[in-house]
């Protein structure tokens, strides 16, 4: 049976991209950020995944504003870099597990979960920033992602967006879709966006670090109450794009302490705990948990 052991939590900002793909890394201002992804490239080494369950947001790059799903899941055998203005990334193209995906569309979908199916696909620093910083810089053409992507993509970016609570059901309906797949997979989701920032309007630049520190606490350690904050409460105190965070509840519903909406199990073992400011507009947020 496939199994998912772990979730990891990151930051997206494209800024890293950049910083990365141009041999930033270590200027002043982006060391201490890339220093504090130095222990999930080892722990990437160390608890290789078969798959990676990728739940991210495209940022009107694969999706424009004619068509926005809620929930799409990538059913594909690959999807390209996404060019975002200034070409696409120079990283490998993202291998994906058609066969695991289609069978958790089935099974979540089946669930009463609606979700979109897609078969093409561009993916934004979203997806990619994500990969990058877990696994480094890979050679986009010789080089590859350490194992099969599977890319979930969430609107967070045009209202209504979906509650917090409905992305941490979704989580564990997503756990019970892998654990029926009848093959032994490793499984790793991620949760990507956040943590607070604002990029329009009044309050842009916004960054709240002790909201962010209590928003972290709560999702790892009580995140039954974590998926009742309400949307208000993430604009308000981490901005409009904070709204992003709520992409880690779909990874944290799907950790094995989690079930019938209820943590019922062992919590699991946090093995990193990051956070650092200042990284372009953007408080950068990091975490993995381990199931016990
Ligand atoms: C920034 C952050 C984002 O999440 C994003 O999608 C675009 C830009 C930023 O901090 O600049
Ligand atoms: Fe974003």
């Amino acid at each position: 049976m496939a199994k998912i052991t772990a979730s990891v939590y990151t930051s997206h900002v494209p800024a890293i991209g950049a910083a990365l793909d141009l041999g930033k890394t270590h200027e002043p201002y982006w060391k201490p950020v890339f220093e504090g992804y130095e222990y999930g490239k080892q722990w990437m080494k160390d608890n290789k995944p078969d798959v990676i369950f990728l739940v991210f947001n495209d940022h009107a790059t694969a999706f424009s504003l004619d068509m926005i799903p809620t929930f799409a899941i990538g059913t594909a055998a690959e999807y390209q870099p996404a060019d975002e203005g200034w070409g696409p990334r120079p990283v490998p193209v993202v291998k994906g597990h058609p066969e695991l995906a289609s069978h958790i569309a089935q099974s979540v979908i089946q669930q009463d979960f609606d979700l979109t199916i897609v078969n093409k696909m561009d993916v934004d620093h979203g997806l990619t920033v994500p990969l990058s910083l877990m696994c480094g810089q890979q050679d986009p053409l010789k080089g590859a992602w350490p194992c099969p992507v599977i890319p979930f993509a969430v609107n967070v970016v045009q209202y209504p967006v979906p509650s917090g609570q409905r992305c941490f059901n979704l989580g564990q309906a997503i756990r019970k879709a892998v654990e029926s797949y009848d093959e032994d997979l490793n499984v790793h989701i991620w949760g990507t966006g956040g943590m607070s920032h604002q990029l329009q309007g009044a309050r842009a630049g916004l960054i709240n670090r002790t909201w962010d520190n209590q928003w972290l606490d709560m999702m790892i350690n009580d995140p039954v109450a974590c998926a009742q904050v309400p949307h208000i409460d993430y604009v308000r105190e981490a901005g409009s794009e904070g709204i992003e965070l709520v992409m880690w509840l779909i990874a944290r519903g799907a950790m094995s302490d989690v079930s019938g909406g209820k943590v019922t199990g062992k919590v699991p073992k946090l093995a990193k705990r990051f956070y650092h400011v200042p990284a372009s507009n953007t408080a950068v947020g990091h975490a993995i948990l381990e199931c016990q």
